[in-house]
């Protein structure tokens, strides 16, 4: 294996029948680093996870996982690895403490060092309190994190997440953050899939963007922001009968200006933090009344939108963005 990477995908392609679901991806993520793979629905994105965590068998190209071999090796990638699915696996039947010593012991790890480790992970998911009531008392947020749990019994170097967050109400996702922040510094390395900009943002070292099988962009998430178009100094004044002077002194300092009636925002395109200093000492220096004003940074939303030409989430959310009032040359 290439020394320090703990997963390597070298060109991976899988079929069903006609359709291509991933079609020739490559990445590599390093040694305790954390690796976002973002993409649509349909991306190829649970793909990828199912072929580099063995379960199913690569069309061509090459996996590898703690330097095995995903198709020559596969019992080796499997003790490195812990895997949480798309979709919850508990079984309904036994407690929450059962879930995670039935896997626990499913791997051979001794009675005593499996009670401490139920406990402490229980505790770690804030499960403690309903570790004795059967799973299918829990609710969607609960089952996650016992999936979570579950999945981090053996404690595994290499931790495969898909979609760990979705359905999760933002505290419970902010809660589980922390968690797997807590595991990346111990050295776990983590793959993890979203379709939420936001969580590989906060989350990632590395993005990997995929789109119809195909990776459409990769980079920190910080480069890729940067691939998505300069800044933008965003001006909101506290009465709108100031507007018009307001964008009229705008378009000094600016040649594109957008104008937002209702939210009494003016939108200026600029190249850094100088631009944003000259425009507020222009309102300063002005008799307009301003409630805030600042530099506003592409988004990774603004990052897919000029990837892939829709947003992440456009087949449930409205088409696009709610267009401005009126543009302004
Ligand atoms: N077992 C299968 N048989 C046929 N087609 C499949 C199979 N599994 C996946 N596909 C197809 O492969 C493509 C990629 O699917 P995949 O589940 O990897 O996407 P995804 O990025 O995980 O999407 P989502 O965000 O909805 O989970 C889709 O077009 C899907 O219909
Ligand atoms: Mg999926």
């Amino acid at each position: 294996m290439t020394r320090g990477l703990a997963v390597e995908a070298i060109d991976l392609v899988k079929r069903f029948g006609d359709v291509v679901a991933v079609d020739g991806v490559s990445f590599s993520i390093p040694e305790g680093s954390v690796l976002g793979l973002l993409g649509p629905n349909g991306a190829g994105k649970t793909t990828m996870v199912r072929m580099l965590t063995t379960l199913s068998l690569p069309t061509s190209g090459t996996g590898r996982v703690a330097g095995h071999d995903v198709v020559t090796e596969p019992d080796a990638v499997r003790r490195s690895m812990g895997l949480t699915g798309q979709v919850a696996t508990v079984d309904e039947l036994l407690t929450g403490r059962e879930n995670i010593r039935l896997i626990g012991r499913l791997y051979g790890l001794p009675k005593g060092y499996l009670r401490e480790a139920s406990d402490r992970l229980l505790e770690q998911f804030s499960l403690t309190e309903a570790a004795d009531r059967m799973a299918k008392t829990y609710s969607g947020g609960m089952r996650r994190r016992l999936d979570l749990a579950v999945s981090l019994v053996a404690a595994p170097p290499v931790l495969f997440l898909d979609e760990p967050t979705t359905g999760l109400d933002p505290r419970s996702r902010a809660e589980l953050w922390e968690v797997l922040q807590r595991l990346v510094a111990e050295g776990t390395t983590l793959l993890l899939t979203t379709q939420y900009l936001e969580e590989a943002d906060h989350l990632a070292d590395r993005i990997v963007v995929m789109d119809k099988g195909k990776v459409i962009a990769s980079g920190t998430p910080t480069e890729l922001k940067a691939q998505a178009g300069r800044a933008s100094v965003v001006v909101t004044v506290s009465y709108a009968e100031d507007l018009d002077k307001a964008t009229d002194l705008l378009r000094s300092s600016s040649p594109e200006v957008y104008v937002d009636r209702t939210s009494r925002r003016l939108t200026a395109q600029a190249s850094g933090l100088s631009d944003m200093t000259n425009i507020a000492v222009i309102f300063a220096e002005s008799e307009i009344a301003v409630d805030d004003l600042g530099l506003q940074r592409p988004s990774l939303d603004d990052v897919f939108l000029h990837l892939t030409g829709h947003r992440a989430e456009t087949e449930t959310s409205e088409p696009g963005q709610r267009q401005p009032e009126e543009v302004l040359r």
